[in-house]
């Protein structure tokens, strides 16, 4: 059987026209040559083929070759593909780009090097400004304890996410277990990461904020190069940037600026502040890796920085950012902060947070949208929605706890954390039923069980309530009070009246 095929092999080579390239197969190892058919996913194509910067009439195709290669691209509206664009210069990586696309149009493709094809796939270019899009979100999909393998409920979800033929994917961050100083174990770690992040890529744009784990800051030094070779960006590279599509605006900031991590400062805030300016675009998306309103990484996130959250959070409100969003804990939430809607998707893959919140579940978020409707779900392993909001929203106003979980036992005067879906025109605190407040105050003093009652006037003269108990340890104990007994003296007298009756009574029947 091998002496056969072998021979047929040598046969193959010298009768060739063209030199011939031996390489394996990523699956069985066993050598295979190419010549001009087209082939399934080989070494050769170190990476991709992928789509990326498609707007409404182009797109950039990437790939890398594991030799120098020209560049060929075929492209068409069916699988023929009979349009082409080359480029003869050698090279690994190969960038080119596709002009004069139709508008929100499945365009089919393939690549070649060196006469080696690529197998066919295809992309949607961008609608018109307030179409129809759908955008797929997932991160934290890093491994947890073996860098190189990546969970298999990422590789479920990522074809789960190809097959929902999405225009455009973000992701969250943390994508890799670690970057650390062995960069043949990190380009392992990333090979293992980009081999299924490009399956997606085959089909849609990848845009990607950075991870804590991402960015080899344990080693003292920032080695972001991996992070960039993983994802194309539109100019130079950079961990925040912003981007337009289909009529939304697309923000992606950096949470973990080297001895900055959590916060977003300096040069970036200002960046950000001019970026917010500058668009006028009635869908306004930031995304980010850690969370405002963390469930799980409290004081690692960027509450960290109170100030400086209380300041972002205004500056999204300011300029009506539809939404934030990040991963970092490792599950589903979904909290709307005076009408900017935060979003936590850290389910891609790595173990799930257990918190009180709940959301603990592996899954990816789509949002359905338009100018005049999005509608935001998550997608759990099963195809099944875990969660959905719709916006315009139409429901009550939302009265939520973070930071601090109803029924917790806390240090007097602990703030717990209270949040409206939208400002309301009028808010009451009340600890203990006591008289309403309009300033929220921390936990009493006197150890033991306290309620809070929340009341909230919503834009229509509708008022909602929430009521959250909390118990107070570390401060106070009390005893109750002695309270003497008060006898009405009419009783004691009627009493005394009564008693000596029954002796009477018993002294007569005696003497009979
Ligand atoms: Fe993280």
């Amino acid at each position: 059987m091998h002496v056969k095929w072998y021979s047929i092999i040598l046969l193959v080579i010298l009768a060739s026209p063209v030199p011939i390239k031996f390489m394996f197969s990523s699956d069985s190892q066993t050598p295979i040559q190419h010549s001009n058919a087209i082939l399934a996913d080989v070494p050769f194509f170190v990476r991709g083929p992928t789509v990326n910067m498609v707007t409404n009439e182009s797109a950039l195709i990437f790939w890398r070759t594991d030799g120098l290669a020209n560049a060929t691209v075929w492209y068409g509206l069916n699988e023929s593909v009979i349009e082409t664009v080359a480029n003869t210069t050698l090279d690994t990586d190969h960038r080119v780009r596709l002009n004069g696309l139709n508008i929100d149009s499945k365009y089919f493709y393939k690549v070649s090097s060196n006469n080696i094809e690529s197998p066919l796939y295809h992309f949607r270019t961008a609608p018109a400004d307030g179409d129809d899009v759908k955008m797929i979100v997932i991160g934290d999909n890093r491994p947890t304890t073996i860098s190189y393998l990546q969970p298999e409920e990422f590789k479920q979800m990522a074809q789960m996410i190809i097959d929902e033929e999405p225009h455009i994917i973000l992701m969250t961050g943390d994508y890799v277990l670690d970057v650390s100083d062995n960069h043949e174990t990190n380009l392992a770690g990333w090979a293992a990461f980009t081999n299924i992040s490009d399956s997606m890529g085959h089909y849609a744009p990848i845009y990607a904020v950075v991870g804590n784990h991402d960015t080899g800051a344990k080693t003292g030094t920032l080695k972001l190069e991996y992070f960039f070779d993983a994802f194309e960006q539109y100019d130079e590279p950079s961990t925040y940037f912003s981007f337009d599509y289909a009529g939304a605006h697309y923000i992606l900031l950096d949470t973990e600026e080297q001895n900055n991590e959590g916060r977003i400062t300096g040069d970036q805030y200002t960046w950000l502040v001019n970026d917010l300016e500058s668009t006028d675009s009635p869908i306004k998306y930031v995304f980010g890796h850690r969370p405002m309103y963390p469930l799980s990484h409290l004081g690692d996130s960027i509450d960290s920085n109170p100030e400086e959250r209380i300041r972002l959070q205004q500056l999204f409100e300011d300029n009506n950012v539809t939404a934030f969003i990040c991963g970092h804990d490792h599950l589903f939430n979904r909290l709307t902060v005076n009408g900017v809607v935060h979003i936590i998707t850290g389910g891609g893959g790595a173990p799930v947070y257990n918190t009180q919140w709940g959301g603990a579940y592996f899954h990816y978020v789509r949002i359905d949208m338009n100018y005049n409707h999005l509608n935001i779900s998550s997608i759990m392993l099963t195809g099944a929605i875990g969660h959905n909001y719709q916006l315009p929203y139409t429901g009550p106003l939302e009265i939520e706890l973070r930071a601090i979980w109803n029924g917790s036992s806390n240090q007097p005067n602990t703030l717990p954390e209270i949040y409206f879906s939208e400002v309301p025109s009028q808010q009451y605190y009340s600890w203990d039923s006591e008289e309403n407040q309009t300033e929220l105050t921390g936990l009493p003093n006197v150890n033991g069980q306290h309620t809070l009652e929340v009341y909230a006037l919503d834009s229509d003269d509708v008022w909602y309530y929430e009521r959250f108990v909390f118990t107070t340890v570390g401060g106070v104990t009390t005893t109750p009070e002695q309270v003497p007994i008060i006898v009405d003296p009419l009783v004691l007298g009627g009493i005394a009246v009564a008693g000596v009756a029954v002796v009477l009574i018993l002294l007569y029947r005696r003497r009979k």
